[in-house]
């Protein structure tokens, strides 16, 4: 069944890499290392269809909680005069939307990624670092200031990154909302941007709680969630390690520095555009390419 699917999909040229290696594969002559192959392969588009249905049901959380802040919204500012408590209880209910919210977007992005590589679509394209750090800061501010942390930027002229932007900004805003997340009122976070060599350097620093030493090795696992939170534990985890996921991808690197009660610094270096060739032609955006050429 997958090799009908596969040999349809090869004549429109499609490129799923998983339907190609199946068609590819049935050409072989039948033995040991074909039968394990094979199932290798259904096996691995198995795993791309469950990717696909939890982006779609990703997407349909997402627009179901849309709705639901427009009525916290009204509710908070339109039903008349709201007691202590009651602003107390609306307070929780925006704040577990909020995370709500996050934690699908990051499933999302990796959905998102998954099916971009099994289609042979991912593609990495010229982008400003500090235009998407500035586009970051400008969606948290309110909750900054909201919080009583200040939020800033320092951003040095740089040379263009080469990445995939969408990525790239989930990377600043994972960072920037766990430097709120961990800072308390009046505390301050830095958001910087400059040139390192051929990389691109991003560093997020906060006054906030620190992590301890403890925590440190396991912060990028998936799910893994530190001793440090305050009173109930919020988020799920995976924040941390689908930034590492997204540095891999760029052929970067990463580093974390923290001392208890007194801050953190994420350092992330991303490759500008001089590292282009580093990178397997079929999957830069033509465009990029011949701008470089040119
Ligand atoms: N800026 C920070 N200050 C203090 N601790 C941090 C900071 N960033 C991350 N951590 C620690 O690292 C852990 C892992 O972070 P990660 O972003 O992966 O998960 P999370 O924020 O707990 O949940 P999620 O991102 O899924 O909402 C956190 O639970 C926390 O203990
Ligand atoms: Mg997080």
């Amino acid at each position: 069944m997958l090799r009908q699917a596969g040999e349809q999909l090869l004549e429109q040229r499609h490129t799923n890499v998983v339907l190609v290696a199946a068609v590819q594969l049935s050409r072989l002559p039948l033995n040991p290392f074909r039968r394990k192959a094979e199932r290798a392969i259904a096996q691995a588009y198995m795993l791309y269809q469950q990717a696909k249905m939890l982006a779609k049901l990703s997407h349909d959380i997402l627009n179901f909680i849309n709705p639901q802040t427009l009525a916290i919204e009204e509710l908070a500012q339109r039903c008349g005069p709201v007691s202590a408590d009651q602003k107390k209880h609306l307070k929780t209910l925006w704040k577990q939307k909020d995370l709500i919210e996050e934690s699908i977007r990051d499933l999302l992005e990796l959905e998102r990624l998954v099916e971009l590589r099994m289609e042979g679509k991912w593609r990495m394209r010229g982008y400003h670092l500090g235009e998407l750090a500035q586009a970051s800061i400008a969606a948290y501010e309110a909750k900054a200031k909201g919080r009583g942390v200040v939020l800033e930027a320092a951003l040095s002229p740089c040379p263009d990154g080469i990445g995939d932007p969408r990525s790239i900004r989930r990377i600043i805003d994972n960072l920037v909302i766990n430097a709120l997340k961990f800072t308390p009122t009046g505390g301050r976070i830095l958001v910087q941007v400059q040139p390192a060599g051929a990389n691109l350097r991003l560093t997020v620093i906060d006054t906030g709680v620190g992590i301890p030493a403890e925590d440190l090795p396991r912060i990028f696992d998936q799910f893994y969630q530190g001793s440090n939170h305050p009173g109930l534990v919020q988020g799920t985890g995976i924040g941390l390690s689908n930034v590492k996921e997204f540095v891999n991808l760029h052929k970067g690197s990463l580093r974390v520095d923290s001392e208890l009660e007194h801050g953190t610094t994420f350092v992330i270096e991303l490759p500008s555009m001089s590292r282009v060739q580093e990178f397997d032609a079929a999957m830069v955006d033509p465009e990029t390419l011949a701008g470089k050429a040119a």
